[in-house]
């Protein structure tokens, strides 16, 4: 396990997401207003881009087909009765830029 920078706050407008490429993987980080929140950047229906959804409470609707993933989780919130989810990242604040810790192998969310 290990923290890397991401990026200033600044970069990522209020309710929005924005893709980065970390240690191979891509990551959706998001910001939710005073907090950030980072996933998989593939949605689990058929790989769509979450950064570029619509954040919608603590959820992102995947822009291709409106599945509604939770953020804090990693799991499928719409359609309901789905099993599966994308992989969750801590993230923290420090010294004014966003760090997310990285696992390694992605791990299914909890
Ligand atoms: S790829 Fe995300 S809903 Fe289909």
């Amino acid at each position: 396990m290990s923290w890397v920078r991401i990026t200033i706050p600044e970069n990522i407008p209020l309710r929005e997401g924005r893709a980065v490429r970390v240690g191979g993987e891509e990551i959706a980080v998001f910001n939710l207003g005073g907090r950030f929140l980072a996933v998989e950047n593939r949605c689990p229906h058929k790989g769509g881009p979450l950064a570029d959804g619509i954040v919608s409470g603590g959820t992102v609707v995947c822009p291709l087909h409106n599945w509604k993933i939770c953020l804090e989780n990693g799991a499928v919130t719409k359609p309901a009765g789905e099993s599966c989810g994308v992989a969750t990242y801590a993230t923290r604040l420090e010294d004014g830029v966003i760090w997310i810790e990285l696992r390694g192998e992605q791990e299914a969310a909890a």
